[in-house]
């Protein structure tokens, strides 16, 4: 057979793959790149629209095992590759940046810094670039949570503020503002003049992802950024608790009142393993974070268990994604982060329109 005759073969049988969040064969959304020949042996890109992808292997092993059943094909390689698209967005404030993850919750303490550092790290550990801004300006967590000591950021000229690196992410953190240890004393109106500062003077460079850490509840820092930032999508972290889950739809509704996706709700502290018997332990009545999703209609992310080494790596400086990768709680985060990364290529696909298999969360 010839090689034009070949190539029409195999990308007829890569038309029957389909990208289950996009709901599209991965030939008409542009994925199939460049294909070459070797005699009968054939390589060729699935270029995604992020390295989070979930599917990912499936969607490999599937374009392998098809092209391979084409009559007169020899070898098959396929080199998953992904390029992060932009989120449209009309204001042009942080330029570099392709995406803004907001991680909010109604309540504290129910493990948003957790979350947002974990969440990072996740993304980057599949190859994009990501950077986290900790924007809760009273209780700053995060450079504790990555092991980065609170030390004025390094300045440039233009009031450029660079990010420090850690665990191959960039941070930038309201506790660098403060000498370490002692409160951040702020009045209400000099909290935008930060959260500014922090939009305007931070110097990212090229980032896939930016996930901001917010402080709790639906006050000053958290109407200032959803305003003025051009967020892509926000993650709504509560526990199983009933106080959670109220302060949790505030939450989830302050998105829908300024227009921002909720990208979709963690329920964190669902359960707790034990390390003796490995069980499950539903200490609180769980399964709220997803009762509240559906009846929002939002998309509900995940579970996450509670085990005391999340506490333990956060507390330590090298979050758990990090220290210990295949742990129970690290598969959650890592399955929270490719299914945050999916929706928001749903969305954008959705802004292309392009049909999805998946309804998006814009309105209540
Ligand atoms: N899944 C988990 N298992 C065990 N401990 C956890 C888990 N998630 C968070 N924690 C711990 O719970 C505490 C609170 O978490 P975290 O600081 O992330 O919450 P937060 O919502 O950001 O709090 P705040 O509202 O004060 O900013 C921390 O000590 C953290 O290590
Ligand atoms: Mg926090």
């Amino acid at each position: 057979m010839s090689e034009d005759a070949l190539r029409e073969e195999i990308i007829k049988v890569l038309k029957t793959v389909k990208d289950p969040d996009l709901n599209r064969d991965i030939v008409s959304l542009g994925f199939v790149k460049e294909m070459k020949f070797d005699g009968n042996n054939v390589s060729f890109d699935v270029e995604l629209t992020t390295p989070a992808c979930p599917v990912k292997e499936q969607l490999k092993n599937e374009c392998e095992t098809k092209v391979k059943a084409v009559e007169g094909v020899g070898n098959v390689v396929v080199n998953m590759t992904a390029v992060v698209r932009s989120t449209d967005r009309d204001q042009p404030v942080l330029p570099g940046v392709k995406n803004i993850i907001a991680v909010a919750s109604g309540k504290g303490g129910v493990g948003k810094s957790t979350v947002a550092a974990n969440l990072a790290l996740a993304l980057h550990v599949t190859g994009a670039s990501v950077g986290l801004m900790d924007a809760d300006i009273y209780g700053p967590s995060v450079p504790q949570m990555l092991g980065v000591p609170i030390a004025p950021p390094k300045g440039g000229p233009d009031n450029k503020i660079y990010p420090i690196e850690k665990h191959g992410i960039k941070l930038i953190s309201a506790a660098f503002l403060a000498k370490e240890g002692q409160p951040l004393m702020l009045r209400g109106p000099m909290l935008g003049g930060i959260i500014q500062q922090f939009l305007q003077n931070v110097d990212w460079g090229e980032l896939d992802y930016l996930v901001i850490d917010l402080p709790p509840g639906t006050g000053d820092v958290q109407m200032t950024l959803t305003q003025r930032a051009p967020i892509s999508g926000a993650v709504v972290v509560t526990t199983p608790q009933e106080v959670s889950l109220i302060d949790a739809e505030k939450g989830v509704k302050m998105f829908f009142q300024v227009k921002v996706p909720v990208l979709g709700i963690v329920e964190n502290m669902s359960y707790f393993i034990c390390d003796g018997c490995d069980k499950k332990h539903f200490i609180f009545k769980n399964g709220g974070g997803k009762t509240m999703a559906e009846r929002l209609n939002v998309p509900f992310i995940n579970d996450i268990p509670l085990i005391t080494n999340v506490a333990e790596c956060g507390d330590a400086g090298t979050p758990i994604v990090v220290a210990d990768p295949d742990s129970p709680a690290s598969i959650a985060y890592k399955e929270l982060a490719g299914k945050v990364a999916a929706q928001l290529s749903i969305n954008q696909a959705k802004e292309d329109n392009v049909e999805t298999s998946f309804e998006v969360a814009w309105e209540g």
